[in-house]
Protein backbone atom coordinates (compact mmCIF):
# COMPACT_ATOMS: atom_id res chain seq x y z
CA UNK A 1 0.00 0.00 0.00
CA UNK A 2 0.41 3.48 -0.27
CA UNK A 3 0.12 6.36 1.42
CA UNK A 4 -1.18 9.51 -0.98
CA UNK A 5 -1.80 12.88 1.58
CA UNK A 6 -4.05 15.47 -0.29
CA UNK A 7 -5.71 12.92 -2.31
CA UNK A 8 -8.72 14.71 -2.88
CA UNK A 9 -7.37 17.72 -4.04
CA UNK A 10 -6.39 18.54 -8.23
CA UNK A 11 -3.64 16.73 -8.57
CA UNK A 12 -3.64 14.02 -5.97
CA UNK A 13 -7.43 12.82 -7.37
CA UNK A 14 -5.79 12.79 -11.09
CA UNK A 15 -2.69 10.79 -9.29
CA UNK A 16 -5.27 8.22 -7.36
CA UNK A 17 -7.10 7.43 -10.32
CA UNK A 18 -4.08 6.80 -12.51
CA UNK A 19 -2.53 4.98 -9.60
CA UNK A 20 -5.33 2.35 -9.52
CA UNK A 21 -5.68 2.10 -13.18
CA UNK A 22 -2.31 1.13 -13.86
CA UNK A 23 -1.59 -0.95 -10.52
CA UNK A 24 -3.52 -3.08 -8.25
CA UNK A 25 -1.24 -1.90 -5.24
CA UNK A 26 -4.20 0.11 -3.03
CA UNK A 27 -3.91 3.76 -1.75
CA UNK A 28 -4.61 4.50 1.58
CA UNK A 29 -5.88 8.74 1.21
CA UNK A 30 -5.36 10.99 3.75
CA UNK A 31 -7.32 14.43 3.25
CA UNK A 32 -8.41 17.26 5.57
CA UNK A 33 -11.07 18.30 2.75
CA UNK A 34 -10.64 22.04 2.66
CA UNK A 35 -12.60 23.85 0.31
CA UNK A 36 -10.10 22.47 -2.65
CA UNK A 37 -10.64 18.90 -1.53
CA UNK A 38 -13.84 17.00 -3.43
CA UNK A 39 -14.73 13.70 -2.56
CA UNK A 40 -16.68 13.35 -6.34
CA UNK A 41 -13.46 13.51 -7.95
CA UNK A 42 -13.25 10.12 -6.85
CA UNK A 43 -16.50 8.83 -6.98
CA UNK A 44 -15.40 6.34 -9.77
CA UNK A 45 -13.69 4.25 -7.09
CA UNK A 46 -16.51 4.31 -4.68
CA UNK A 47 -17.30 0.49 -4.17
CA UNK A 48 -13.12 -0.14 -4.66
CA UNK A 49 -11.92 -1.97 -1.60
CA UNK A 50 -7.88 -0.77 -3.15
CA UNK A 51 -8.87 3.08 -2.40
CA UNK A 52 -9.20 3.54 1.50
CA UNK A 53 -10.65 6.80 2.24
CA UNK A 54 -9.57 9.05 5.62
CA UNK A 55 -10.49 12.06 6.16
CA UNK A 56 -7.60 14.01 8.69
CA UNK A 57 -5.11 16.70 8.99
CA UNK A 58 -1.38 15.37 7.94
CA UNK A 59 -0.22 18.05 11.15
CA UNK A 60 -2.51 15.51 13.42
CA UNK A 61 0.43 13.50 14.79
CA UNK A 62 -1.18 11.10 16.48
CA UNK A 63 -3.74 10.00 13.40
CA UNK A 64 -0.80 9.56 11.36
CA UNK A 65 1.15 7.49 13.52
CA UNK A 66 -1.69 5.55 13.96
CA UNK A 67 -2.39 5.16 9.81
CA UNK A 68 1.05 4.24 9.65
CA UNK A 69 0.69 1.59 12.12
CA UNK A 70 -2.16 -0.11 11.00
CA UNK A 71 -1.61 -0.03 7.23
CA UNK A 72 2.45 0.08 6.73
CA UNK A 73 2.39 1.55 3.52
CA UNK A 74 5.91 1.18 1.76
CA UNK A 75 5.77 5.07 0.74
CA UNK A 76 4.07 8.29 1.62
CA UNK A 77 3.22 10.73 -1.30
CA UNK A 78 2.94 14.40 -0.10
CA UNK A 79 0.24 16.47 -2.16
CA UNK A 80 -1.41 17.89 1.11
CA UNK A 81 -1.22 21.82 0.71
CA UNK A 82 -2.70 25.26 0.20
CA UNK A 83 -2.09 25.75 -3.23
CA UNK A 84 -3.21 29.16 -4.35
CA UNK A 85 -1.32 32.01 -4.64
CA UNK A 86 -3.95 34.73 -4.38
CA UNK A 87 -5.36 33.00 -1.13
CA UNK A 88 -2.07 32.82 0.06
CA UNK A 89 -1.95 37.16 -0.23
CA UNK A 90 -5.24 37.16 1.15
CA UNK A 91 -4.53 35.17 4.25
CA UNK A 92 -1.28 32.85 4.93
CA UNK A 93 -2.31 31.45 8.27
CA UNK A 94 -3.24 28.22 6.67
CA UNK A 95 -0.51 28.04 4.25
CA UNK A 96 2.33 28.24 6.92
CA UNK A 97 0.07 26.05 9.34
CA UNK A 98 -0.17 23.28 6.92
CA UNK A 99 2.27 23.50 3.88
CA UNK A 100 5.12 24.22 7.13
CA UNK A 101 3.77 22.66 10.33
CA UNK A 102 1.51 20.19 8.84
CA UNK A 103 4.62 19.19 6.44
CA UNK A 104 7.25 18.77 9.81
CA UNK A 105 4.21 17.22 11.94
CA UNK A 106 3.95 14.81 8.89
CA UNK A 107 7.71 13.95 8.71
CA UNK A 108 8.23 13.44 12.18
CA UNK A 109 5.53 10.44 12.13
CA UNK A 110 7.11 9.09 9.40
CA UNK A 111 10.30 9.30 10.50
CA UNK A 112 9.13 7.10 13.93
CA UNK A 113 7.29 4.60 11.74
CA UNK A 114 10.65 4.39 9.11
CA UNK A 115 13.02 3.67 12.31
CA UNK A 116 10.66 0.80 13.68
CA UNK A 117 10.50 -1.11 10.28
CA UNK A 118 12.60 -4.51 9.89
CA UNK A 119 15.32 -3.47 7.52
CA UNK A 120 14.24 -4.33 4.21
CA UNK A 121 11.33 -2.49 4.05
CA UNK A 122 13.04 0.41 5.70
CA UNK A 123 15.55 0.54 2.95
CA UNK A 124 12.83 0.16 0.63
CA UNK A 125 10.60 2.68 2.11
CA UNK A 126 9.97 6.73 0.41
CA UNK A 127 8.64 9.96 0.96
CA UNK A 128 8.20 11.79 -1.93
CA UNK A 129 7.19 15.10 -1.24
CA UNK A 130 5.32 17.07 -4.28
CA UNK A 131 6.59 20.73 -4.44
CA UNK A 132 6.67 23.96 -7.28
CA UNK A 133 8.77 25.82 -9.89
CA UNK A 134 7.26 28.61 -7.56
CA UNK A 135 10.42 28.31 -4.99
CA UNK A 136 12.97 28.95 -7.74
CA UNK A 137 11.45 32.88 -7.78
CA UNK A 138 10.81 34.85 -11.13
CA UNK A 139 12.73 34.51 -14.22
CA UNK A 140 14.00 37.49 -16.44
CA UNK A 141 12.54 36.80 -20.25
CA UNK A 142 16.10 35.70 -21.24
CA UNK A 143 17.39 34.13 -18.58
CA UNK A 144 18.01 29.63 -18.84
CA UNK A 145 14.72 27.67 -17.55
CA UNK A 146 14.94 26.54 -13.76
CA UNK A 147 17.76 23.61 -12.88
CA UNK A 148 17.64 21.69 -9.93
CA UNK A 149 20.73 23.78 -8.93
CA UNK A 150 18.66 27.16 -8.78
CA UNK A 151 18.58 29.33 -5.86
CA UNK A 152 15.82 29.04 -3.46
CA UNK A 153 14.27 32.32 -4.33
CA UNK A 154 10.28 32.36 -3.21
CA UNK A 155 8.08 35.60 -3.53
CA UNK A 156 4.87 34.71 -2.21
CA UNK A 157 3.42 33.44 0.89
CA UNK A 158 3.03 30.03 -0.89
CA UNK A 159 5.85 29.93 -2.06
CA UNK A 160 8.08 31.01 0.90
CA UNK A 161 6.13 28.58 2.74
CA UNK A 162 6.36 25.34 0.10
CA UNK A 163 9.95 26.14 -0.15
CA UNK A 164 10.09 26.09 3.79
CA UNK A 165 8.61 22.52 3.64
CA UNK A 166 10.87 21.46 0.80
CA UNK A 167 13.99 22.36 3.23
CA UNK A 168 12.29 20.41 6.08
CA UNK A 169 11.85 17.30 3.50
CA UNK A 170 15.74 18.15 2.62
CA UNK A 171 17.01 18.42 6.39
CA UNK A 172 15.05 15.01 7.67
CA UNK A 173 17.20 13.47 4.95
CA UNK A 174 20.35 15.20 5.48
CA UNK A 175 20.11 15.01 9.47
CA UNK A 176 17.93 11.77 9.89
CA UNK A 177 18.61 9.73 6.71
CA UNK A 178 15.14 9.69 6.02
CA UNK A 179 14.89 8.20 2.01
CA UNK A 180 13.11 11.41 0.59
CA UNK A 181 12.77 12.05 -2.97
CA UNK A 182 11.13 15.61 -3.83
CA UNK A 183 9.79 16.55 -7.27
CA UNK A 184 9.12 20.57 -8.39
CA UNK A 185 6.47 21.01 -11.00
CA UNK A 186 5.64 23.72 -13.11
CA UNK A 187 1.95 24.53 -13.53
CA UNK A 188 -0.78 21.75 -14.09
CA UNK A 189 -3.78 21.55 -15.78
CA UNK A 190 -6.50 19.42 -16.41
CA UNK A 191 -9.78 17.47 -15.13
CA UNK A 192 -11.26 18.13 -11.29
CA UNK A 193 -9.02 21.43 -11.66
CA UNK A 194 -10.38 23.52 -8.85
CA UNK A 195 -11.92 27.04 -10.77
CA UNK A 196 -9.56 29.27 -8.73
CA UNK A 197 -6.96 29.03 -11.21
CA UNK A 198 -5.94 30.46 -13.94
CA UNK A 199 -7.46 27.51 -16.84
CA UNK A 200 -10.68 26.17 -15.29
CA UNK A 201 -11.44 29.87 -13.94
CA UNK A 202 -11.26 31.19 -17.37
CA UNK A 203 -13.83 28.27 -18.87
CA UNK A 204 -16.28 27.97 -16.73
CA UNK A 205 -16.52 32.17 -16.65
CA UNK A 206 -16.67 32.05 -20.45
CA UNK A 207 -19.38 29.54 -20.46
CA UNK A 208 -21.00 31.94 -18.12
CA UNK A 209 -20.96 34.51 -19.82
CA UNK A 210 -18.97 36.17 -17.35
CA UNK A 211 -15.67 38.55 -18.04
CA UNK A 212 -12.18 36.95 -17.86
CA UNK A 213 -10.16 38.69 -15.73
CA UNK A 214 -6.53 38.44 -16.83
CA UNK A 215 -4.17 39.81 -14.48
CA UNK A 216 -2.27 42.96 -15.22
CA UNK A 217 -0.52 43.27 -18.98
CA UNK A 218 -0.97 38.86 -18.69
CA UNK A 219 2.25 38.96 -20.50
CA UNK A 220 3.53 36.87 -17.53
CA UNK A 221 4.76 33.48 -18.16
CA UNK A 222 4.05 30.23 -16.82
CA UNK A 223 5.02 26.54 -18.44
CA UNK A 224 1.89 24.29 -18.20
CA UNK A 225 2.07 20.41 -17.75
CA UNK A 226 -0.91 18.58 -18.44
CA UNK A 227 -2.03 16.57 -14.91
CA UNK A 228 -1.43 13.27 -16.37
CA UNK A 229 1.80 14.10 -17.51
CA UNK A 230 2.75 15.34 -13.55
CA UNK A 231 0.93 12.08 -12.49
CA UNK A 232 3.41 9.92 -14.29
CA UNK A 233 6.66 11.90 -13.45
CA UNK A 234 5.87 11.59 -9.81
CA UNK A 235 5.21 7.75 -10.01
CA UNK A 236 8.56 7.25 -12.11
CA UNK A 237 10.50 9.07 -9.83
CA UNK A 238 9.07 6.96 -6.64
CA UNK A 239 10.01 4.14 -8.90
CA UNK A 240 13.44 5.05 -9.44
CA UNK A 241 14.52 8.25 -8.71
CA UNK A 242 17.86 8.75 -6.21
CA UNK A 243 17.18 9.17 -2.66
CA UNK A 244 17.70 12.89 -1.36
CA UNK A 245 17.30 13.68 -5.02
CA UNK A 246 15.19 16.48 -6.44
CA UNK A 247 13.49 16.34 -10.31
CA UNK A 248 12.22 18.90 -12.08
CA UNK A 249 8.98 18.68 -13.96
CA UNK A 250 7.44 20.51 -16.44
CA UNK A 251 5.77 20.29 -20.01
CA UNK A 252 8.53 22.52 -22.05
CA UNK A 253 5.54 24.75 -22.77
CA UNK A 254 5.93 28.32 -21.99
CA UNK A 255 3.26 30.82 -22.52
CA UNK A 256 2.03 33.84 -21.68
CA UNK A 257 -0.92 34.54 -20.21
CA UNK A 258 -2.97 36.19 -22.42
CA UNK A 259 -2.03 33.24 -25.03
CA UNK A 260 -3.67 30.87 -22.94
CA UNK A 261 -6.79 32.59 -22.47
CA UNK A 262 -7.20 33.35 -26.10
CA UNK A 263 -6.31 29.13 -27.02
CA UNK A 264 -9.44 29.02 -24.63
CA UNK A 265 -11.71 31.27 -26.12
CA UNK A 266 -10.70 29.67 -29.55
CA UNK A 267 -11.60 26.53 -28.40
CA UNK A 268 -14.75 27.53 -27.08
CA UNK A 269 -15.95 28.93 -30.12
CA UNK A 270 -14.83 25.84 -31.94
CA UNK A 271 -16.76 23.38 -29.64
CA UNK A 272 -19.59 25.60 -27.99
CA UNK A 273 -20.24 28.69 -29.92
CA UNK A 274 -21.36 31.63 -28.69
CA UNK A 275 -25.36 32.40 -29.37
CA UNK A 276 -24.65 35.39 -30.79
CA UNK A 277 -21.40 34.55 -33.10
CA UNK A 278 -19.12 36.73 -31.34
CA UNK A 279 -15.89 35.08 -29.97
CA UNK A 280 -15.53 34.06 -26.43
CA UNK A 281 -12.27 36.72 -26.68
CA UNK A 282 -14.96 39.61 -26.28
CA UNK A 283 -15.47 38.82 -22.34
CA UNK A 284 -11.85 39.29 -21.99
CA UNK A 285 -10.58 41.91 -19.33
CA UNK A 286 -7.79 43.34 -17.77
CA UNK A 287 -7.76 43.64 -14.15
CA UNK A 288 -5.72 44.52 -11.55
CA UNK A 289 -2.19 42.82 -11.53
CA UNK A 290 -1.52 40.28 -8.49
CA UNK A 291 0.69 42.01 -5.58
CA UNK A 292 4.21 40.55 -5.99
CA UNK A 293 3.74 38.92 -9.34
CA UNK A 294 6.05 36.52 -10.44
CA UNK A 295 7.17 37.61 -13.97
CA UNK A 296 7.96 34.16 -15.97
CA UNK A 297 8.73 30.39 -14.87
CA UNK A 298 10.21 27.81 -16.82
CA UNK A 299 11.60 24.19 -15.54
CA UNK A 300 14.45 22.30 -16.98
CA UNK A 301 13.24 18.77 -17.24
CA UNK A 302 15.84 17.21 -18.76
CA UNK A 303 17.25 15.56 -15.49
CA UNK A 304 14.48 13.60 -15.22
CA UNK A 305 14.49 12.81 -19.07
CA UNK A 306 17.97 12.03 -18.75
CA UNK A 307 18.05 10.01 -15.21
CA UNK A 308 14.82 8.19 -15.63
CA UNK A 309 13.52 8.26 -19.26
CA UNK A 310 10.42 10.81 -18.27
CA UNK A 311 8.85 12.83 -20.96
CA UNK A 312 5.26 14.51 -20.84
CA UNK A 313 2.92 12.80 -23.30
CA UNK A 314 0.59 15.61 -24.09
CA UNK A 315 1.66 18.46 -26.03
CA UNK A 316 -0.34 21.41 -24.75
CA UNK A 317 -2.81 21.56 -28.04
CA UNK A 318 -3.35 17.45 -26.86
CA UNK A 319 -3.79 19.00 -23.15
CA UNK A 320 -5.78 21.83 -23.54
CA UNK A 321 -8.44 20.23 -25.95
CA UNK A 322 -8.79 17.47 -23.55
CA UNK A 323 -9.59 19.56 -20.73
CA UNK A 324 -12.15 21.99 -22.01
CA UNK A 325 -13.80 19.47 -23.13
CA UNK A 326 -13.70 17.77 -19.87
CA UNK A 327 -15.26 20.82 -18.77
CA UNK A 328 -17.98 21.11 -21.14
CA UNK A 329 -18.84 17.44 -20.46
CA UNK A 330 -18.96 17.94 -16.40
CA UNK A 331 -20.83 21.02 -16.07
CA UNK A 332 -22.34 18.96 -13.11
CA UNK A 333 -19.14 18.69 -11.34
CA UNK A 334 -18.77 22.18 -12.11
CA UNK A 335 -21.79 23.20 -10.26
CA UNK A 336 -20.85 21.49 -7.05
CA UNK A 337 -17.96 22.97 -6.79
CA UNK A 338 -19.36 26.65 -6.99
CA UNK A 339 -20.90 26.10 -3.69
CA UNK A 340 -21.48 29.85 -1.39
CA UNK A 341 -17.87 29.54 -0.37
CA UNK A 342 -16.44 29.73 -4.10
CA UNK A 343 -18.56 32.58 -4.59
CA UNK A 344 -17.30 34.39 -1.92
CA UNK A 345 -13.86 33.99 -2.66
CA UNK A 346 -14.62 35.25 -6.39
CA UNK A 347 -16.63 38.26 -5.04
CA UNK A 348 -13.38 39.11 -2.66
CA UNK A 349 -10.71 38.51 -4.90
CA UNK A 350 -12.41 39.66 -7.73
CA UNK A 351 -14.76 42.26 -6.52
CA UNK A 352 -17.30 42.33 -9.21
CA UNK A 353 -14.81 42.39 -11.96
CA UNK A 354 -15.37 38.80 -12.97
P1 LIG B 1 -5.34 21.47 -4.31
O1 LIG B 1 -5.46 22.72 -3.54
O2 LIG B 1 -6.25 21.22 -5.46
O3 LIG B 1 -5.51 20.21 -3.33
C1 LIG B 1 -4.91 20.16 -2.05
C2 LIG B 1 -5.53 19.00 -1.31
O4 LIG B 1 -4.89 18.91 -0.02
C3 LIG B 1 -7.03 19.18 -1.03
O5 LIG B 1 -7.71 17.97 -1.28
C4 LIG B 1 -7.09 19.53 0.45
O6 LIG B 1 -8.29 19.12 1.08
C5 LIG B 1 -5.88 18.79 0.99
N1 LIG B 1 -5.35 19.37 2.22
C6 LIG B 1 -5.11 20.68 2.48
N2 LIG B 1 -4.62 20.83 3.72
C7 LIG B 1 -4.53 19.58 4.25
C8 LIG B 1 -4.07 19.07 5.50
N3 LIG B 1 -3.62 19.89 6.45
N4 LIG B 1 -4.10 17.75 5.70
C9 LIG B 1 -4.58 16.90 4.75
N5 LIG B 1 -5.04 17.32 3.56
C10 LIG B 1 -5.00 18.65 3.30
O7 LIG B 1 -3.82 21.39 -4.76
P2 LIG B 1 -3.18 20.79 -6.09
O8 LIG B 1 -3.19 21.82 -7.14
O9 LIG B 1 -3.75 19.45 -6.35
O10 LIG B 1 -1.67 20.63 -5.61
C11 LIG B 1 -1.23 19.45 -4.94
C12 LIG B 1 0.24 19.62 -4.57
O11 LIG B 1 1.01 19.83 -5.74
C13 LIG B 1 0.51 20.80 -3.66
O12 LIG B 1 1.49 20.42 -2.74
C14 LIG B 1 1.02 21.88 -4.59
O13 LIG B 1 1.90 22.75 -3.92
C15 LIG B 1 1.76 21.04 -5.62
N6 LIG B 1 1.84 21.60 -6.97
C16 LIG B 1 0.72 22.06 -7.61
C17 LIG B 1 0.82 22.54 -8.91
C18 LIG B 1 -0.39 23.03 -9.67
O14 LIG B 1 -0.24 23.56 -10.78
N7 LIG B 1 -1.60 22.89 -9.17
C19 LIG B 1 2.07 22.54 -9.55
C20 LIG B 1 3.19 22.07 -8.87
C21 LIG B 1 3.06 21.60 -7.58
O1 LIG C 1 3.92 26.94 -10.95
C1 LIG C 1 3.26 25.97 -10.19
C2 LIG C 1 2.14 26.62 -9.42
O2 LIG C 1 1.11 26.90 -10.36
C3 LIG C 1 1.60 25.77 -8.28
O3 LIG C 1 2.60 25.61 -7.32
C4 LIG C 1 0.38 26.44 -7.64
O4 LIG C 1 -0.17 25.59 -6.65
C5 LIG C 1 -0.63 26.69 -8.72
O5 LIG C 1 -1.76 27.37 -8.18
C6 LIG C 1 -0.03 27.50 -9.85
O6 LIG C 1 0.27 28.86 -9.41
P1 LIG C 1 0.00 30.13 -10.34
O7 LIG C 1 -0.10 31.32 -9.51
O8 LIG C 1 0.98 30.15 -11.48
O9 LIG C 1 -1.43 29.64 -10.94
P2 LIG C 1 -2.77 30.43 -11.21
O10 LIG C 1 -3.64 29.54 -12.01
O11 LIG C 1 -3.34 31.04 -9.98
O12 LIG C 1 -2.30 31.63 -12.15
C7 LIG C 1 -1.63 31.37 -13.37
C8 LIG C 1 -1.27 32.71 -13.98
O13 LIG C 1 -2.48 33.37 -14.39
C9 LIG C 1 -0.59 33.66 -13.01
O14 LIG C 1 0.39 34.43 -13.71
C10 LIG C 1 -1.72 34.57 -12.52
C11 LIG C 1 -2.64 34.62 -13.72
N1 LIG C 1 -4.09 34.79 -13.41
C12 LIG C 1 -4.65 33.93 -12.51
C13 LIG C 1 -5.99 34.04 -12.18
C14 LIG C 1 -6.61 33.11 -11.17
C15 LIG C 1 -4.84 35.75 -14.05
O15 LIG C 1 -4.33 36.52 -14.90
N2 LIG C 1 -6.17 35.87 -13.73
C16 LIG C 1 -6.77 35.07 -12.81
O16 LIG C 1 -7.99 35.25 -12.54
Amino acid sequence: MILVTGGAGFIGSNFVLDWLAQSNESVLNLDKLTYAGNLGNLRGLEGDARHVFVRGDIGDAALVARLLAEHRPRAVINFAAESHVDRSIHGAEDFIQTNVMGTFRLLEAVRAHWLRLPETERTAFRFLHVSTDEVYGSLAPEAPAFTEQHAYEPNSPYSASKAASDHLVRAWHHTHGLPVLTTNCSNNYGPFHFPEKLIPLMIVNALAGKPLPVYGDGLQVRDWLYVGDHCSAIRRVLEAGRVGETYNVGGWNEQPNIAIVKTICALLDELRPRADGQSYAEQITHVKDRPGHDRRYAIDARKIEAELGWRPIETFDSGIRKTVQWFLDHTDWVAEVQSGAYREWVQVQYQGAA
